[in-house]
């Protein structure tokens, strides 16, 4: 077997290789903190997992996994489950750009889409719900939805995606602090979370107010 590159070994491979999934690995865990564009977890703790187009028969599964994973005991309904049903409904939702993760049951555990947003007339993408079921996350499958998304966009010729998220979570990804590109947040309160994935048709002259789909004005 051919070794892994250098980039994707763990510091300590032997121990840890063979743990059960979902249990944390401490130095492992130092390690990604100290390289966030590091490889997710290999061997045990990574899960096989499809990803491809979502289509119509997915929608309700979809929906459920969102709501599981926005899950919080005050709202029943998360508000990112309404925002996905608004969405789809929109004049920015590009089924495109809507894609699933498939466990080894063929079952709907992660989803992920970009709608049209724009920057004055300019068109460009934001990100948004992401969402893993909550018995599958940290196993590498938010990290495969999101490379998925990112080099579809890319592929489709878009300036760059947008989000509001944690810039630790975001920033293995490649998203940086908006403002780093001229684009601001439509809230400024909103600060470094809004993050901004330059594609390869970015152009550095395209800078102003970022505005999303309109479902997440009502939000
Ligand atoms: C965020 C989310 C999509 C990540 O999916 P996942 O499959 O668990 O992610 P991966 O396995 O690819 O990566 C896990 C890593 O992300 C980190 N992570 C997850 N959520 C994070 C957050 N909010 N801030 C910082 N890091 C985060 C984990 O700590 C883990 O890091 P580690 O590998 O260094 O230990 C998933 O946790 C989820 O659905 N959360 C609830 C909904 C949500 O917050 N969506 C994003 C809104 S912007």
């Amino acid at each position: 077997m051919r070794p892994l590159p250098r980039q994707w070994q763990h510091p300590d491979r032997t121990r840890a290789f063979g743990r059960k999934a979902g249990r944390a690995i401490p130095q492992f865990t130092a390690w990604r903190t100290r390289n966030p564009f590091a490889a997710p977890r290999l061997g045990a703790q990574t899960v096989p997992v499809l990803i491809r187009r979502e289509t119509p028969a997915d929608a309700p599964a979809v929906r459920a996994v969102t709501a599981a994973a926005f899950a919080k005991p005050e709202t029943p309904v998360p508000v990112e489950a309404t925002l996905l049903d608004e969405l789809r409904t929109c004049d920015g939702w590009l089924p495109e750009l809507s894609f699933v993760a498939l466990s080894g049951k063929d079952e709907v555990v992660g989803h992920v889409v970009c709608t049209r947003g724009h920057v004055g007339t300019a068109p460009a993408l934001g990100l948004g719900p992401l969402s893993v079921h909550p018995d599958h996350q940290r196993r590498g499958v938010g990290l495969a939805l999101v490379h998925t998304v990112l080099g579809a966009a890319d592929a489709l010729g878009e300036p760059f995606v947008a989000l509001l998220g944690s810039p630790a979570y975001y920033g293995r990804y490649g998203f940086r602090t908006s403002t780093h590109y001229g684009i601001t947040a439509p809230d400024p309160s909103w600060g470094e979370y809004f993050q901004v994935r330059t594609l390869t048709a970015h152009d550095p002259a395209l800078r102003g107010v970022f505005t999303y789909a309109e479902p997440f004005e009502r939000i």
